[in-house]
């Protein structure tokens, strides 16, 4: 059914890329399935769908706005710019530090290397729980490797966002094709089956329409 028509749905997915210099970056293993299998499920209930991607090699799902983006800072301002929005899911792994990026290739010269100054990037799920354009319901995941639940609880006060999805990645998540995941919200934790990442997508959805009526 179109249980999401008329809802406009923000999702983050994807790692960022924070430059070094012009030829190097920091990353991270992000593949963005998970975010891309919930931007379909979103879009296939009738909802509208924005979608906003760090650099992965993943096709737009049908029915769905993709604003491409490289850095924390572009995802902010991306985020910001498609706002309001009745429900956000960040599902993106943002590198926590850029870099202060160099204009020219930084040269090796045979002594030590020089450091790296990283400065913090802004937190976009604590920024939008803040914002007077909070979306109804907010939704933040937490990939751990350990103490999963612990973590996910201490950020869905911390973030100030309704549900976290937490997902141990000690395995083979990241780039891999299937997830393991619970949903903390403040009345308690359901923990899911290990699924394929769309139908972790599916019943994240469906949920999000039953909570939303
Ligand atoms: O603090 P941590 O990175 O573990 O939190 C993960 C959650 O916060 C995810 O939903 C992620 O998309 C979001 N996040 C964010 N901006 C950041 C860091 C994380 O939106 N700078």
């Amino acid at each position: 059914g179109q249980a999401l028509a008329g809802k406009h749905i923000l999702i983050t997915a994807g790692p960022t890329h924070e430059p070094i210099d012009p030829v190097r970056y920091i990353a991270n293993r992000s593949s963005g399935k998970q975010g891309f299998a919930i931007a379909a499920a979103a879009a296939s209930l009738g909802a509208r769908v924005t979608l906003v991607a760090g650099p992965v090699a993943l096709d737009t799902p049908v029915g769905v706005t993709r604003i491409d983006i490289e850095t924390a800072l572009q995802m902010a301002a991306a985020i910001n710019a498609a706002l309001p929005a009745d429900v956000a899911i960040l599902v993106a792994a943002v590198a926590d530090w850029r870099s202060d990026a160099a204009a020219i290739k930084i040269k090796k010269d045979g002594n030590a290397p020089a450091p790296l100054a990283l400065v913090e990037n802004p937190d976009i799920l604590a920024t939008l729980a803040a914002s007077p354009q909070r979306p109804r319901l907010l939704i933040g995941f937490a990939a751990e490797t350990d103490h999963v639940l612990d973590h996910a609880q201490a950020k869905l006060a911390r973030k100030g966002c309704d549900w976290i999805i937490a997902n141990d990645v000690s395995g083979d998540v990241m780039g891999g094709s299937h997830n393991r995941v619970h949903l903390v919200t403040a009345t308690g934790v359901e923990s899911w089956d290990e699924l394929p990442k769309q139908a972790v997508a599916d019943r994240l959805v469906s949920r999000i329409a039953d909570a939303l009526t």
